[in-house]
């Protein structure tokens, strides 16, 4: 059994929870994620590793309350419990001196952005970062990032604070201002890691996207989390989740990760009128 530390909202929807996972922790790398199971009755999801602390022996995450598991997940106090916290999985993030790279996190991307951006920025390189939210009462760790990133866009959808716009129409503006840009690192919703794909491909700057397709296992046995891409067939969870962002098919991500959507919705709404 994991211990819940702290469950702090950060915005609407948006919580940060602290567990204690000593062995987790004193394994994690920048870029790899955890597969948490509540109970004995619920489902794998996998989060982000936002931050880790040998030391304490804990882990942060930062989850957007979506359907059924993360309400649940949300629901719960410090003190307590998970059944299943596993990992690290996946591969690390690549790190090497790159010179200047974009970090762009979209939504609750934020956290693997942040995470990257760290160890990005500890392999010597300048770090731009990128954080994009619908609008302003979305917006999270825009503090986090600051610390990590050499210069820090912030952007909404609306217009209600930072840039206006989409993270991609800030990394356009800086291609367009000449800015010498040697790597993206790019993380977020699917449509917005195609499009980036797309300016950076067009540029022929090396662009990575973590990507997030539905997980059960993480263990590459399932099939599940399956990612299509220029090399064949790869799974996320012991492949990636980093890919070469110009190799990834992002229309078939993006139909499998809306496949069960009927099902998360009627198991959302039984749960929440349940509870
Ligand atoms: P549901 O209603 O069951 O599903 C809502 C949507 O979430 C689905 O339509 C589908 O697109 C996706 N989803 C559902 N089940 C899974 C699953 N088992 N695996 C992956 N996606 C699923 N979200 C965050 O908020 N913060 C993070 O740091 C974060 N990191 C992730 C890292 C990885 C490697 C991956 C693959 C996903 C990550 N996600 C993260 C997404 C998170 O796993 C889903 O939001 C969560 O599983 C939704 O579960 P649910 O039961 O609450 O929602
Ligand atoms: Fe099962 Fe990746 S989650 S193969
Ligand atoms: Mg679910």
């Amino acid at each position: 059994m994991f211990e819940i530390l702290a469950m702090e909202l950060l915005a609407p929807k948006i919580k940060r929870a602290e567990i204690s996972a000593p062995l987790v922790a004193r394994h994690a790398r920048a870029g790899q994620f955890i597969i948490l199971r509540l109970h004995e009755k619920g489902e794998r999801i996998p989060l982000t590793l936002f931050k880790t602390d040998k030391e304490k022996g804990t882990v942060q995450i930062v989850f957007k309350e979506n359907g059924k598991t993360t309400h649940q997940l949300g629901g719960l106090q410090p003190g307590d419990h998970i059944l299943d916290v596993v990992g690290p999985l996946g591969k690390p993030t690549h790190v090497e001196n790159f010179g200047t790279v974009v970090v762009i996190g979209g939504g609750v991307g934020s956290p693997i952005a942040y995470a990257v951006a760290k160890a990005l920025r500890e392999g010597g390189n300048h770090i731009i970062g990128i954080i994009g939210f619908r609008s302003q009462n979305l917006v999270v760790l825009e503090e986090d990032m600051r610390e990590v990133c050499h210069e820090l866009l912030v952007s909404t959808d609306d217009g209600s604070y930072g840039k206006k716009g989409f993270t991609t129409h800030v990394l356009q503006e800086l291609v367009d201002a000449g800015r010498k840009i040697d790597y993206v690192f790019s993380v977020g919703p699917v449509l917005m890691m195609k499009a980036t794909a797309e300016i950076t491909h067009r540029h022929e700057i090396k662009t990575v996207s973590s990507v997030n397709p539905i997980m059960v296992d993480g263990t590459g046995m399932c099939g599940a989390c399956r990612v299509c891409t220029k090399q064949g067939i790869q799974f996320a969870c012991v492949d990636g989740p980093e890919f070469d962002a110009h190799e990834i098919d992002y229309d078939e991500l993006f139909q499998r990760l809306n496949e069960y959507q009927k099902e998360e919705q009627q198991a959302l709404e039984r749960y929440l009128e349940e509870s």
